[in-house]
């Protein structure tokens, strides 16, 4: 850990005992309009589970609770990579265990991250298949690979990771994980439906990773391959975390050039703050998630606090769907 690494770890703690939980909203928690939405689904990235020494799951089960009665009518929640801090096999359980015990939602998608895989005390290959087995365990998959898909009102999830790289921090996606993505994408977005990509990483010269962490996402090879598929289609949007970038305005993406929802080449990529730890961008706030509305002609990106229970409608994005089947 540096000492950048422990002032922030301190300010954290700080923050999270001086900042309580609400639990009375004082905002409205609908959609944009209840009556048009067709997929509403809570985008969570980065928890940072430490196991039972911390209060790292009890903020989890905070959030939770308070996800679970202010937003009764979601369909999903997708939770991009880092569910633990650590990657021990007690803290993946803890992290499946919090989750279950305070959110009741018919579906999960989930996804481990750098954290879960190459800061695992197992080897790479072991804590892989250690999460695939406890992810199948908990919320009832069937999966042998890291890659996977699930279909939630209709609209497909395809979940990518790291399926045979040995880093501690960057993945390594084979070129059977990218045919596997091709087709999915192919069958997704067939009717004009969007369809959305789950990574941990974000891919080069997206989401400011070049700039925040050089060298820390997708590689140059992979994240080529994987554009050269997903700029095929129409209406994919790719949900990744990594970074605890947070949240971006206007302004900002103008100056420096990056944000945390943009369009490239036609695909939108979606970097997810961080829930666990601060972010790097003002509201620093941990507790953060986006709520993603899927609307027949757009598709809505919210983010909203769980711990003082406000949104944030300054970095609110739309992004209209194109050639709408
Ligand atoms: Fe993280």
């Amino acid at each position: 850990m540096t000492p950048l690494d422990r002032i922030l770890a301190i300010l954290l703690t700080l923050y999270m005992s001086l900042v309580p939980f609400s639990s009375v909203p004082t905002e409205p928690t609908d959609a944009q309009n209840e009556s048009a939405i067709m997929l509403d689904v809570a985008l969570l990235s980065d928890i940072h589970v430490k196991g039972e020494g911390s209060n790292t799951h009890k903020n989890l089960a905070n959030g939770l609770k308070n996800l679970s009665e202010n937003f009764p009518k979601l369909d999903a929640m997708a939770v991009s990579g880092d569910l633990t801090n650590g990657g021990e096999t007690d803290s993946i359980r803890l992290f499946y265990e919090t989750l279950l015990a305070n959110s009741s939602l018919e579906k999960y998608i989930v996804t481990p991250g750098n954290h879960d895989i190459g800061h695992s005390p197992l080897t790479n290959s072991e804590a892989r298949k250690a999460n695939i087995d406890i992810m199948n365990e908990y919320l009832g998959y069937e999966n042998d690979e890291i890659y996977y898909s699930q279909d939630v009102n209709g609209y497909r999830f395809i979940v990518i990771g790291d399926d045979i790289g040995n880093e501690s921090n960057t993945p390594v996606i084979s070129d059977e994980q990218i045919a596997f993505l091709d087709k999915e994408l192919s069958q997704a977005t067939a009717e004009g439906k969007p369809a959305f990509v789950i990574c941990h990483w974000p891919l080069m010269h997206t989401n400011g990773i070049d700039i925040l962490w050089p060298g820390g996402g997708v590689n140059s090879d992979n994240s080529k391959k994987l554009k050269s598929v997903m700029e095929k289609y129409k209406n994919v949007f790719v949900i990744t975390g990594h970074t605890h970038v947070g949240l971006t305005s206007n302004i900002f993406e103008k100056i420096f050039g990056y944000s945390f929802v943009e369009t490239k080449n036609g695909v939108t990529y979606v970097s997810v703050p961080c829930f666990g730890k601060f972010n790097r961008h003002i509201p620093f706030s941990p507790s953060i998630f986006l709520r993603m509305e899927v609307y027949a002609n757009k598709v809505v990106f919210r983010p909203y606090n769980l711990r003082s229970l406000k949104w944030y409608p300054k970095y609110d994005k739309t992004i209209a769907l194109g050639n709408i089947a």
